[in-house]
């Protein structure tokens, strides 16, 4: 298949261009072509298929590296088929998904089950992450790796495996893991609150009258996020200068949705402190855009973890963005039932999905002249692919997975969460608008955002 007349994104610039893409890959990519060469690859083109792509833009697939496809014990809110069908129409062709499941992905036999699931089930490619097993089981462990997961994930909140995360000799443990089979360890950075905390709280709230999501935030403030990166970061270096220890096996990391200017400085200041440190971060389309003083038809659509916070710490993160200095973006898309969201705030469970709205919003800034398109395609789809070793992914250069979004500028609409494809039919983006029309998307070659696609999504693995 050709696809020609495009506007062709490729290290950092656009061209006008042809692709061809036979077997899967992107076998050969032509900018500025005469004539002479455009017959040549048509020529090559075994199927003959030809796309006219008038002069819209061709963008690499964009790799979610955070979600919640759910399915098994909690398909009511989502299964791989409508999770992934979700993220095939928003140009999102890679997605990593976590381990907090029901049940729990936390035992090799638990995490063959989900693989197994998912295998035809998938229409885009999706890497799994792992709980770490009760009792740090080396054998266990050692196991998981072997199913090719992309790494581990903590929840010092909520442990899915009775370790307490608070303990720093629980950390040390979790950095001599990722060391010895150089495996990301990927972190939801919560200091939890004590109960006396938590109550002075409620009677702040009770008195003062503040918010639904103002009272969200409080209880899961900034300071407690920007404890726990502090505590992440001090283990890590205790761990990396108590022993002799090549660079090439320091411990990765990698700081799940970054919501406040707080944790993010002390995650700066890591990073630039020794350049062989292996940290990373991720921040969210809603910490980007929206803060806590948002009105919604319900608060409850904007209740998430981390909370949204005010809008100098969205703001902030938004122009670091903007600067390039943020290097990941991942949605968290955590879809709920809307039942469960129309219960009071305490029942509420945190998240929303957010697929959907990822591509439209932040390339509608780069529409916008607000957020460099190349920034965008570093966070979204290249620097994804790098600091996860995802082979042949996030680039658009001959040999790779022809993993494509093309994207076209249309006339100003507003995002209706009812057309959605995800299970979870609300946004906290209600009445945002865009220009951004996803017009086609190919995983491998293949349209996936059509409705009668097949799940061809295959299973990503880890293979260092
Ligand atoms: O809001 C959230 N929802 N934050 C999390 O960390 C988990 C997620 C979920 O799984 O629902
Ligand atoms: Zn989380
Ligand atoms: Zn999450």
């Amino acid at each position: 298949m050709i696809l020609k007349n495009a506007k062709i994104y490729s290290e950092g610039l656009l061209h006008k261009g042809a692709i061809l893409i036979a077997n899967d890959i992107i076998k050969t990519v032509i900018f500025n072509p005469q004539e002479k060469n455009l017959k040549k690859l048509a020529k090559k083109n075994q199927d003959h298929k030809e796309i006219d792509c008038q002069n819209k833009l061709i963008l690499p697939g964009i790799i979610d590296i955070h979600s919640h496809l759910r399915d098994m014990d909690q398909s009511e809110k989502e299964t791989f088929l409508t999770g992934t069908k979700a993220a095939a129409f928003s140009g999102i062709t890679t997605v990593f998904n976590m381990p907090n499941t029901k049940p729990p992905a936390i035992t090799t036999e638990q995490i063959k089950l989900w693989m197994k699931k998912a295998e035809n089930n998938i229409y885009v490619d999706v890497g799994f992450i792992a709980g770490v097993p009760k009792g740090f089981d080396e054998e266990e462990i050692k196991n998981i790796v072997n199913l090719g997961i992309l790494g581990f994930k903590i929840y010092p909140l909520n442990s899915l495996n009775e370790i307490n995360w608070k303990d720093s000799s629980n950390l040390q443990k979790l950095f001599n893991i990722s060391s010895k089979f150089h495996t990301p360890i990927f972190i939801h950075a919560s200091y939890p609150l004590s109960e006396l905390e938590k109550e002075q709280i409620d009677q702040e709230f009770n008195l003062e009258n503040f918010s639904i999501l103002e009272y969200h935030n409080r209880l899961d403030p900034v300071k407690a996020e920007e404890k726990y990166v502090k505590y992440v970061i001090e283990n890590y270096i205790k761990y990396v200068n108590g022993k002799p220890l090549d660079p090439k096996d320091y411990p990765i990391i990698h700081f799940c949705h970054v919501s406040c200017i707080d944790s993010y400085l002390t995650i700066k200041k890591a990073q630039t402190s020794n350049k062989d440190l292996k940290i990373s971060f991720e921040v969210t389309p809603h910490h980007l855009l929206l803060s806590n003083t948002i009105l919604l038809s319900n608060d409850n659509f904007g209740k998430v973890l981390p909370p949204l916070r005010k809008d100098n710490h969205s703001r902030f993160l938004f122009n670091e963005l903007k600067e390039g200095s943020i290097n990941l973006i991942g949605t968290d898309h955590a879809p709920h039932t809307l039942d469960e969201k129309s219960q009071k705030y305490s029942e509420a469970p945190s998240g929303f999905p957010g697929f959907e709205t990822y591509p439209l919003l932040i390339l509608y800034k780069v529409f916008k002249f607000q957020l460099p398109l190349e920034n965008f395609v570093r966070a979204a789809s290249e620097n994804p692919a790098e600091i996860f070793s995802l082979k042949n992914k996030g680039f658009i250069r001959e040999g790779y997975d022809a993993d494509l979004l093309i994207v076209d500028k249309i006339p100003e609409y507003i995002i209706n969460p009812h057309n959605f494809k995800t299970k979870a039919k609300y946004t906290p983006f209600e009445k945002f608008s865009t220009t951004v029309y996803i017009w086609k998307v190919f995983l491998r070659g293949i349209e996936i955002n059509v409705d009668n696609s097949i799940p061809n999504g295959k299973i990503i693995r880890r293979m260092l």
